[in-house]
């Protein structure tokens, strides 16, 4: 990694709004097309247009790139926005599983995707375990 890695957000890194836009829509035609995910797909609305849109907006804010669609929203929650949800671990694995077949070919920055998915590991486990507990 040198300086100029270090000083880009992940957002710069992903490739911007394309990058982040690719990664949304491969990450969602993924979760709809793909059997093996049919039980995580099953959770979210017969039309995934408007979950599309969100993500997008969430991924752009989460990897510090702009901030439109948060200003938009007023606050967000996503532990709260996925509680209630019945998320359990094997969805969650269901999640991390799409999301990897998602970023990978997509995302050449290979510590970067590495860091992403950690992150979004942490996440994913901290979901089902809120849902686990209702
Ligand atoms: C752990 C497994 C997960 C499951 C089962 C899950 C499931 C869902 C479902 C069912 C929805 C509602 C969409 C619809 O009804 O069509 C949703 C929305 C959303 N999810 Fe997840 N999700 C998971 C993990 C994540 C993670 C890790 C992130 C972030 C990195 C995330 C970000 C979002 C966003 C931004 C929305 C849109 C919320 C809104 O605009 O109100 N999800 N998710």
């Amino acid at each position: 990694m040198n300086d100029a890695t270090q000083m880009q957000t992940a957002y710069e890194r992903l490739g911007g709004e394309v990058g982040v836009q690719a990664l949304a829509r491969r990450f969602y035609d993924i979760m709809d097309s793909t059997p093996a995910y049919l039980e995580l797909r099953e959770m979210h609305a017969p039309d995934l247009a408007q979950v599309r849109v969100d993500f997008m907006g969430f991924l752009s804010v989460w990897l510090g790139g702009p901030r439109d669609w948060i200003e938009r929203r007023g606050t967000f929650c996503l532990m709260s926005r996925h509680a209630g949800m019945g998320i359990t671990k094997e969805t969650a694995d269901l999640w991390l599983a799409a999301m990897r077949q998602a970023m990978d070919g997509l995302v050449a920055d290979e510590v970067l995707k590495e860091q992403m998915d950690n992150a979004f590991v942490r996440l994913a486990k901290a979901m089902a375990l809120r849902g686990d507990a209702l």
